[in-house]
């Protein structure tokens, strides 16, 4: 199990505010230490590039972790995956969620607010909170060429 004690960065924009509410209460239920990076309201817009690269940046600095919450989960990605050193995932279930820490090595979770109801976003985030980064060489291999492909592109 990752562990509880590490620090769980969480961020939204208007449209993910509610679902980053039920999030937050769900974590305080299976023992998660987390800090929320707003938005602190779903009565005002909030633009989410803001949001996602300061949580990304957050992330990155610690080498921890963070759960981004927007409309579509999409946006926020994007914005996410230009910070060096993320590695964002839309996922849309347990199993993406859980693939995108084994395979993937994800240190992002982005969940559409929109199109997944706060039952199945918890068991996204749990799934995905639980999943350590695969042992297997294929997959240590993979993960070391996309970070190559940071070096090399992202000066
Ligand atoms: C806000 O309307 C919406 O565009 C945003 O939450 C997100 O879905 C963007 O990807």
């Amino acid at each position: 199990m990752y562990m509880q004690q590490t620090k769980i960065f969480l961020g939204a924009d208007h449209a993910g505010f509610r679902l980053k509410e039920e999030i937050k209460k769900y974590l305080d239920n299976i023992g998660y230490k987390y800090e929320d990076l707003g938005a602190y309201t779903d009565k005002t817009p909030c633009d989410y590039p803001e949001t996602a690269l300061n949580l990304a940046k957050k992330v990155a600095k610690s080498n921890g972790k963070g759960i981004l919450m927007c409309g579509t989960g999409t946006g926020e990605a994007i914005v996410a995956n230009k910070v060096k050193g993320i590695k964002a995932a839309n996922c849309f279930n347990e199993y993406t969620a859980k693939m995108s820490r084994e395979h993937n090595n994800s240190n992002v979770l982005c969940i559409g607010a929109r199109v997944i109801d706060a039952g199945n976003a918890k068991k996204i985030a749990k799934a995905w909170l639980e999943t350590e980064f695969s042992k297997e060489p294929r997959h240590r291999r993979r993960v070391k060429q996309i970070e190559n492909i940071e070096k090399t592109l992202c000066k």
